[in-house]
């Protein structure tokens, strides 16, 4: 009894973090946005479980930091969105960004992962495959960051590598290594801005 007791006041006080957190989430239904969506049981890794046997398996794993780029920041509410392996987001009539959409909160120490599969171009078109990620957190309002690339992609372009780190910091042009289980694996780090 004593023990369950004890838990308690601890959940309440995360649902409460997340909610606060929330209320700097941009309204339903704007462009790019989606922390108002973000489940209770949000953690700091995710897993997207839609893969065919033509996807590719990917992880990326970071960790956000404060505007000096050096202190952890933790309990930042990250919304990613991709499109499949074929470019498309969704059909007409699915979820809003589609299947491949997740929310992670940071951990003590700013880390994040995300258990997904590569995206592709869009189809017919020349801008490069992405991930779209946003922020928000207690104290600053939704906002949407560089998009995950990745390096040897053919449409990546001259001017997406000269802005590259001006909006989160870091290269957001991932090298991707495939480890021996198969898995593709990036890192992409993110400094917040300044308040
Ligand atoms: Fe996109």
């Amino acid at each position: 009894m004593l023990a369950l007791f004890a838990l308690s006041p601890a959940s309440a006080s995360e649902e409460s973090e997340l909610s606060l957190i929330k209320k700097n989430a941009m309204p339903a239904g704007t462009e790019a946005r989606g922390a108002i969506d973000a489940p209770d049981d949000v953690s700091w890794k995710t897993v997207l479980s839609q893969k065919s046997d033509k996807d590719e398996p990917l992880i990326i794993s970071g960790a956000v930091f404060q505007a000096d780029g050096k202190t952890p920041a933790p309990n930042v509410l990250i919304y990613f969105y991709h499109t499949d392996s074929d470019g498309y987001y969704g059909r007409k009539g699915e979820v809003r960004h589609g299947h491949f959409r997740g929310w992670l909160l940071t951990d003590e120490q700013g880390r994040y992962e995300i258990s997904t599969i590569k995206p592709a171009p869009y189809p017919n078109r020349t801008e490069a495959a992405h991930i779209h990620m946003t922020f928000t957190g207690k104290n600053f309002r939704e906002d949407s960051i560089d998009a995950i690339l990745f390096e040897g992609d053919k449409f990546i372009t001259q001017q997406e590598r000269d802005a590259a780190g001006k909006k989160g910091g870091f290269d957001p042009i991932l090298k991707l290594e495939k480890g021996a289980d198969g898995i593709l694996r990036g890192v992409r780090n993110v400094q917040l801005r300044k308040p």
